[in-house]
């Protein structure tokens, strides 16, 4: 789409004045992006160190409002924001209603340069600020979204290559894969292993060795660095919590949700022989 077509600079208007303009060129679709704005509930778990909460109170394809609150690091006020998307015109705009920042708006533009390669502008409007305070003002935020993009980034790619891998047939090169002596392996974890196309990842729990899928069934986050508390496995995208030997997920309700994204993917099976050694046993190579 043409530039012109996405009515690009944004309006302005003698209230709200435009502090500062942040640009991002990124290797990811136009649809992992809108995604992206449209997922209010990766702001507390991806952008941690930004925001610590959020209740969303309406959410559709036209966007979303909910109450949000900032990390301590960032004062921890309490705001009402709404995003809505306009897909046509490839833009998003996010305003706070209520509470600290009331009146701000956040522009976003994206431009395609090809099917994986976008660039985001990003135009930042506070109403009251002095002239003299424009710069500083809006340096604040292009340091905040450098850090928010930085992170969206590293998840939109992520997300992107998996879903890609998970539309090749992956081959089934093996039935059963040796993980070693069992008194060397169990100070190790949890550890990560490769079997037949996938990373799974071993932990002990109340003494025995359970092995998961690495890829979070709900939109395929990373569990391969995960925390791991009492046999809980907490993804960092949206902070589904799934337990390792049920496989299910244990967070709060998850209305929406598939019953396939209420279960880690289904794993290969351990073994240990009459030698102490521990296996990996993928049942489906042995069909
Ligand atoms: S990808 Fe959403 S919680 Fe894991
Ligand atoms: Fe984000």
């Amino acid at each position: 789409m043409a530039i012109d077509q996405h009515r690009y600079p944004p309006p302005t208007t003698s209230s709200i004045a435009h502090v500062g303009t942040y640009r991002r060129r990124m290797a990811v679709s136009l649809e992992r992006m809108f995604e992206n704005a449209l997922d209010w509930e990766h702001l507390p778990h991806l952008h941690r160190s930004s925001f610590s909460t959020i209740e969303c109170l309406d959410a559709g394809d036209w966007g979303w409002r909910a109450r949000v609150r900032a990390s301590a690091a960032r004062g921890a006020n309490a705001s009402l924001i709404e995003l809505r998307l306009d897909q046509d015109l490839h833009r998003w705009i996010t305003r706070t209603l209520e509470g600290r920042g009331a009146g701000n708006e956040v522009w976003t533009h994206a431009f395609e340069f090809g099917p994986s390669e976008i660039e985001v502008v990003v135009d930042f409007f506070t109403p009251g600020v002095a002239d003299e305070n424009r710069e500083r003002v809006g340096t604040g935020f292009i340091d905040l979204y450098q850090k928010l993009y930085d992170e969206d980034e590293w998840m939109m790619r992520l997300r992107q290559r998996r879903l890609e891998d998970a539309q090749r047939q992956l081959a089934l090169a093996s039935e059963r894969l040796p993980v070693g002596s069992l008194a060397e392996l169990v100070p190790t974890l949890p550890r990560c292993v490769d079997f037949n196309g996938r990373r799974l990842r071993l932990a002990e729990v109340n003494g025995e060795i359970h092995v998961f899928d690495t890829l979070c069934p709900h939109a395929l986050g990373p569990l391969d660095t995960a925390p791991i508390v009492q046999g809980i496995v907490e993804c960092p995208w949206h902070g589904h919590r799934f337990d390792i030997v049920t496989s299910r997920c244990v967070s709060r309700d998850k209305p929406g949700l598939s019953d396939g994204q209420l279960r880690l993917r289904p794993a290969p099976s351990v073994e240990i022989d009459h030698e102490r050694t521990v296996w990996l046993v993928d049942e489906r190579a042995a069909r």
